[in-house]
């Protein structure tokens, strides 16, 4: 029996930290101590002070009065009705006493989202002279999910639907997995490069793509909307034999696959040149809230066929003008014809398995850019011969 003996303290300290664990998937967790405001932070946290106060989060009480849709106005308009303040000012809980924006002789000096919405209240921490373990650091989805939830809002319960969500469970379940595939695997990891693949703890959460406390760039992201998804869905310059993987930066532009010497033209299609937003543009399609309708806030991430109405109007699915069953044949065709390779070493075969990679791993069969996907297929197809000695009838020669 005394083996199974805890000290009390020990059990209790257990059950907390259980406790705290379920809790930052709403707002950050338990905290110990009462609210001061950011006046309070200041001091000792200068540069995030300085951050944090430019951004809407901290400005969202601000009355902005060229903006009749701001806080404020909408507030106002509304008949300032209690509950906006719920998500728009900071430590808002009803049952607790710990000088919380909802306590009103407090609630002055905690208007719009300051530090603590999401690190928590604060007191322990400064009474401890800055005692990191007393207040809360967390890349969890869940703390911005306290707020950024709800039909208005959705953008938390969408992305738990993604595949972001997911990115470490899908990364821990690959027998390849190295603590470097967590750069683009997890938010732990990519703040902290002492995270290993067994204590990382959270895959692709806002923090990962958005800056907390603030950036150069709109909504907060740690790079331009254009550029940000090609930071992890590019092949990272995957040449053959390799494989490429999460090819869907290069494949819309136009670049990356094998261009066979004797085939070619390889044109693009306007989607390379028309599409300033690029991932987004399909990916993240964005609708305002309507009375009995949720707002759409693309944080799924996948394509919605209205976004493709806005150039194709009137398509009814991605497959605009057979393209992408088009695909699908010539990848039905090429590999057929790999299957038949005896030589896995045969330069050829090599060649045309990693178009098919290529093409196979850009997702989309074929939208990303049809034309660039059927002629690295069509070519693969043509000039690719399984007689096993990698010659075949048109010698394939490395470069151009
Ligand atoms: C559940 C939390 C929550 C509640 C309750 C809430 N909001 Fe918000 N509100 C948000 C979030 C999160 C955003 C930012 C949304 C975004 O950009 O995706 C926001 C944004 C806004 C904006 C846009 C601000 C701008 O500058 O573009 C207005 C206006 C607004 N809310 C008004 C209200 C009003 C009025 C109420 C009460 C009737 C209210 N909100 C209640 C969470 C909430
Ligand atoms: C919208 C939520 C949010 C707000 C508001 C916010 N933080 Fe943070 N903070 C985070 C997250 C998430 C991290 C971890 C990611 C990172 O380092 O940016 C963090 C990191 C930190 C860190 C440790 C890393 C570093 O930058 O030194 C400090 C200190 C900090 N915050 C202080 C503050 C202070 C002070 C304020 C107010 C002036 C503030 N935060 C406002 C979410 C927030
Ligand atoms: C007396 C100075 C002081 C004040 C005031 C202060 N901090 Fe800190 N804070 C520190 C120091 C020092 C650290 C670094 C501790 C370390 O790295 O061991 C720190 C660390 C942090 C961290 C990171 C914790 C971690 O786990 O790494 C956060 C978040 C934070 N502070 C938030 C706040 C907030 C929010 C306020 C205002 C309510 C605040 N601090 C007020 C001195 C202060
Ligand atoms: C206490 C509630 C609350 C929490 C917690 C919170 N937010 Fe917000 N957030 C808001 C509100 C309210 C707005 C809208 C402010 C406005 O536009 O006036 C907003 C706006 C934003 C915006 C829009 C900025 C822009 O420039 O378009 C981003 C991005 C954002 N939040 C990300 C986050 C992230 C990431 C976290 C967690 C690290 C987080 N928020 C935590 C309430 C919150
Ligand atoms: C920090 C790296 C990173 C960034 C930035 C990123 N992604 Fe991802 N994305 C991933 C990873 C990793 C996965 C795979 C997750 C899994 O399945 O486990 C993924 C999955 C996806 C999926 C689902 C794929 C599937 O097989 O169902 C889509 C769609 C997607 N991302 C689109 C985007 C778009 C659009 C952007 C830019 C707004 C973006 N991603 C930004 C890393 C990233
Ligand atoms: C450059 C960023 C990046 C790096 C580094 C990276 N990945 Fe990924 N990974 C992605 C993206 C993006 C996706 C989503 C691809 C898609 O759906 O087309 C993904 C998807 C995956 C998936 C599929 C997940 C699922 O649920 O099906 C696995 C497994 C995976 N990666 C394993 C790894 C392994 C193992 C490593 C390290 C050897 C690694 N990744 C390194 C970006 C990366
Ligand atoms: C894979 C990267 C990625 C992740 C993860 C992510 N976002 Fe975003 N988010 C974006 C991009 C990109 C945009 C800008 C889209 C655009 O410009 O249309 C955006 C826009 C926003 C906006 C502004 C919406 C508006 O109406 O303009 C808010 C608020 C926001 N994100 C909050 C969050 C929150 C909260 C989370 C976590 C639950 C989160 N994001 C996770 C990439 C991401
Ligand atoms: C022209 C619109 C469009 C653009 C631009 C676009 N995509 Fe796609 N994407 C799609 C469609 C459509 C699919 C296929 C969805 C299907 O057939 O279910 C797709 C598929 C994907 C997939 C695989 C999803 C899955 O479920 O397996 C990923 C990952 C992806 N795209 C990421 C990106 C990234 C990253 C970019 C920017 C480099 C991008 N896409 C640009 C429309 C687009
Ligand atoms: C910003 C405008 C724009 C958007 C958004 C857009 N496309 Fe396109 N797309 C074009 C243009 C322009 C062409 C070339 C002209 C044409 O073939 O109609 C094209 C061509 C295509 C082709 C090649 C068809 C062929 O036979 O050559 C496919 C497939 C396609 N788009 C699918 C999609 C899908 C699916 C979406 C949404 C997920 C989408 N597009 C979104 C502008 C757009």
């Amino acid at each position: 029996m005394k083996r199974f003996w805890f000290p009390s303290f020990f059990l209790a300290a257990l059950i907390a930290l259980s406790l705290s664990c379920g809790e930052t998937t709403t707002g950050p967790g338990e905290a110990e101590g009462y609210y001061l405001g950011a006046e309070a932070c200041k001091e000792c946290h200068s540069t995030a002070y300085h951050e944090a106060s430019l951004t809407k989060h901290f400005n969202t009480f601000v009355d902005d009065p060229k903006n009749p849709y701001d806080f404020v106005s909408a507030w106002k308009k509304a008949g300032e009705p209690e509950y906006c303040l719920e998500c728009h000012t900071t430590g808002w809980d009803e049952n607790k006493n710990n000088h919380g924006a909802d306590e009103v002789e407090y609630r002055k000096g905690l208007l719009g989202v300051q530090c603590e919405a999401c690190h928590g209240p604060g007191s322990e921490h400064v009474k401890g002279g800055g005692d990191a373990a007393r207040i809360t650091l967390s890349y969890d989805a869940g703390v911005c999910g306290a707020c950024h939830t709800g039909d208005h809002n959705p953008t938390y319960g969408e992305w738990k639907q993604s595949e972001h969500a997911d990115a470490l469970n899908g990364l821990k379940s690959s027998s390849h997995a190295r603590d470097s595939c967590l750069l683009c695997h997890s938010a732990d990891y990519w703040y902290d490069r002492t995270v290993t693949l067994s204590t990382a703890q959270y895959g692709i959460t806002c923090a990962m793509c958005h800056f907390a406390h603030g950036s150069n760039f709109e909504h907060q992201l740690r790079e331009e909307g254009e550029k940000l998804c090609a930071l992890c869905h590019t092949d990272e310059g995957a040449r053959p034999p390799s494989t490429p993987h999460h090819t869907q930066d290069e494949m819309l532009l136009g670049i990356g696959g094998y261009e066979w010497p004797q085939g070619g033209p390889y044109l693009n299609s306007e989607h390379t040149y028309v599409i300033d937003e690029r991932c987004i543009k399909c990916h993240m399609y964005m609708k305002a809230f309507e009375e009995g309708k949720p707002a759409i806030k693309g944080h799924t991430w996948k394509p919605r066929i209205e976004a493709c109405r806005e150039c194709h109007p009137g398509a009814g699915s991605f497959n605009i003008r057979g393209a992408q069953k088009n695909i699908e044949n010539l990848l039905e065709q090429l590999e057929a014809k790999l299957k038949q390779q005896k030589n896995p070493k045969a330069q050829d075969y090599i060649y045309a398995k990693f178009d098919h990679d290529f093409v196979v791993n850009s997702g989309s069969r074929g939208v990303h850019n049809y034309k660039y996907a059927k002629q690295l297929l069509e070519d693969s197809i043509e000039f690719y011969t399984p007689s096993g000695d990698g010659a075949g009838p048109h010698r394939v020669v490395r470069g151009r």
